[in-house]
């Protein structure tokens, strides 16, 4: 699959990094290509361009750009080229502003998600959350010895949700379906409880695991 990651941070270029590994190709799209220079030619079969470039080139796209500039990336990726488009959001609505105890301020509340935000603002693309409630040193085949952990996607096409589900049993993940998009308003806070175990302890290579009884 040819895949736009938009994004230069950490997190794009983890999961570019797991779509090469898995044999997809990779398009990273910032405003400033020179930053990636090093980690394109580092990678095989890698590039860069602009976020709409990037989008562009995605049969699929990923969202993992600062949560207060999403809609701002997503308008620069343009509508146009995310429409009719699975586009995985691993983006979280974490505010400027520090933490208490560990726990992390958003600038959403539990009645309006982010990605229902940008569901809102483009809505010929098809927003699927995934990847925002882990840390990116465990986004790509991690191993635990109780197994796979979970991986809580939501949004409002099927299809959609069924790419996702896709990349995430690649990247060696169960995947739990939460539903449509209003479930991001439950997923999206993950990452505070995912945190707090990171500020309280140093852990940061823990990930949820839902477990069924039958
Ligand atoms: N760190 C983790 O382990 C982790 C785990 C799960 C989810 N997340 C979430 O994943 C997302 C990415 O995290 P990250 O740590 O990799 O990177 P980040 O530092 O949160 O974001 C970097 C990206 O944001 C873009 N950006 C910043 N200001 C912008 C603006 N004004 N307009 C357009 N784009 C702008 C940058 O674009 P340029 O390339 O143009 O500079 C860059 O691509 C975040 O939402 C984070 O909450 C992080």
């Amino acid at each position: 699959m040819k895949v736009g990651v938009l994004g230069s941070g950490v997190v794009a270029q983890v999961l570019a990094g797991g779509f090469i590994k898995h044999g997809h190709q990779v398009m990273l799209g910032t405003r400033d290509t020179a930053k990636l220079a090093d980690w394109v030619k580092q990678h095989q079969g890698a590039q860069a361009g602009s976020f709409a470039d990037a989008a562009k080139f995605g049969e699929l796209v990923v969202l993992a750009v600062k949560g207060t500039v999403a809609l701002e990336a997503a308008k620069a990726a343009g509508g146009a080229n995310l429409a009719g488009k699975p586009v995985m959001g691993a983006t979280n609505p974490i505010a400027d502003a520090a933490p208490v105890n560990g726990v992390l301020k958003f600038f959403t509340n539990l009645d309006e998600a982010l990605m229902e935000r940008l569901q809102r603002a483009f809505p010929d693309a098809h927003f699927v959350k995934a990847f925002n409630s882990v840390g990116n040193a465990m986004m790509i085949n991690p191993q635990y010895k109780a197994g796979k952990p979970t991986m809580f996607i939501c949004g409002n096409n099927d299809q959609a949700k069924a790419t996702v589900s896709g990349i995430c049993d690649q990247f060696g993940w169960d995947v739990a379906d939460m539903g449509k998009v209003e479930a991001a308003r439950a997923i999206e806070p993950l990452c505070m409880l995912w945190c707090i175990l990171g500020f309280a302890r140093n852990e940061w290579t823990h990930a949820f695991k839902l477990l069924h009884q039958q």
